[in-house]
């Protein structure tokens, strides 16, 4: 029987709800494979901060390394917000993601039938939209040096190497091939040399992907774009910053930030989590949507365990699980047949998962 080690990380807010529902499907998806998962826990964010006085602990970073993937729920919360930067959850999170080298975000948004009117655009615009944002994710304005800020004062720096464009290209194109052959590589060229720079290099190592349709957007453009017509996109490939605020933008087209799951890679260790923060404004009321995650989970199989039949039985679990008519509060007003608790949902889609 294969093992693999899987570090979790509750982290705050919904979090530990989240990933309590999440471990249940994947223990029930566990049961009629050939693999066992062994869960070790560690602390990230505001109550790691808490408890040892860092938001990501040595041991913690250690765990995650040696761990076959990392599941993750959300960090964060109003508590921790008046922190000087270092000692802040996302300080947390950022370290991790750069120690693990994943530089690499990739962040699908898949709308399912059963929910195209929970989105707040029309039906016609969203049905059918399967498009993946590939967000760099070690580099660029979040980790650019200098920065500082002053009394008078602040700034941050934008800055791509060559080797940091090339590799998250690379990734983008590599997935347009076995998907719909398409990378809009979204900048702002028109304005930044980060940008006229990122852009120059996408176009030479498009040449290695001949078969791939390849176009190029400003950011502004882009972010209308997603809304007016977003079945236009197939592979969205972009940077750190553009690809955190085009992602979220991008979720709502499903219609709830609550579904959207990512996996974080390229290092030798991955990082599966939903792409929603930590909302602590529902903590600990059992209302959370934890579909995002099991998601994530889901991509955790396929990418890192690369358990394809167990990864499949988990995301077809969720569908089956909307098509039936069960839905967490945000999706209540949906073609809901019963309203369930973040736990009960969990339950749920591992009992279609595990059959
Ligand atoms: C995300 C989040 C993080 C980010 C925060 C929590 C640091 O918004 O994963 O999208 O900006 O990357
Ligand atoms: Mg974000």
């Amino acid at each position: 029987m294969k093992k693999y080690k899987i570090a979790v990380i509750k982290g705050d807010g919904v979090g530990p709800e989240i990933i309590d529902a999440t471990l249940q499907v994947l223990d029930a998806v566990s049961v009629n494979e050939d693999f066992e998962l062994e869960y070790e826990e560690y602390l990230m964010g505001g109550i790691a901060y808490d408890i040892t006085g860092s938001p990501l602990p040595e041991k913690t970073i250690k765990g995650c390394k040696e761990a076959n993937a990392i599941l993750f729920g959300a960090i964060g919360g109003p508590k921790w917000d008046n922190l000087p930067r270092h000692l802040r959850p996302e300080s947390g999170l950022l370290k991790l993601r750069q120690e693990l080298g994943v530089f690499a975000n990739l962040r699908p948004t898949l709308v399912y039938d059963e929910l195209v009117n929970a989105s707040t655009l029309k039906e016609s615009v969203v049905k059918g939209v399967n498009l993946v944002v590939v967000r760099e994710l070690t580099g660029g304005i979040y980790f650019g040096t200098p920065r500082e800020k002053g009394d008078d004062k602040a700034f941050n720096t934008m800055v791509y190497e060559r080797y940091e464009v090339e590799r998250i290209a690379k990734i983008a194109f590599d997935l347009a091939m076995k998907r719909d052959k398409k990378v809009c590589s979204v900048d702002k060229a028109n304005v930044l040399e980060v940008s006229q720079f990122w852009r120059e290099i996408v176009i030479e190592i498009a040449k290695d992907y001949p078969e791939v349709e390849l176009t190029h957007m400003y950011v502004d453009n882009a972010a209308m774009q997603l809304v007016r017509d977003p079945k236009q996109f197939d592979v969205i490939l972009t940077g750190n910053l553009f690809g955190d605020i085009l992602s979220d933008e991008a979720s709502m087209i499903t219609g709830s930030i609550g579904l959207l799951p990512s996996a974080s890679i390229g290092g030798r260790v991955g990082l599966y989590e939903p792409i929603h923060g930590s909302a602590p404004d529902i903590a600990r009321q059992g209302i959370a949507n934890p579909i995002a995650t099991i998601a994530s989970s889901a991509m955790m199989l396929r990418y890192a365990l690369n358990e394809n039949s167990a990864a499949t039985k988990v995301e077809n679990a969720i569908i089956k699980t909307l098509q039936d008519g069960y839905r967490t509060k945000d999706l209540s007003q949906f073609r809901a047949k019963e309203v369930c608790s973040t736990i009960e949902i969990g339950s749920i889609i591992a009992g279609f998962a595990s059959k």
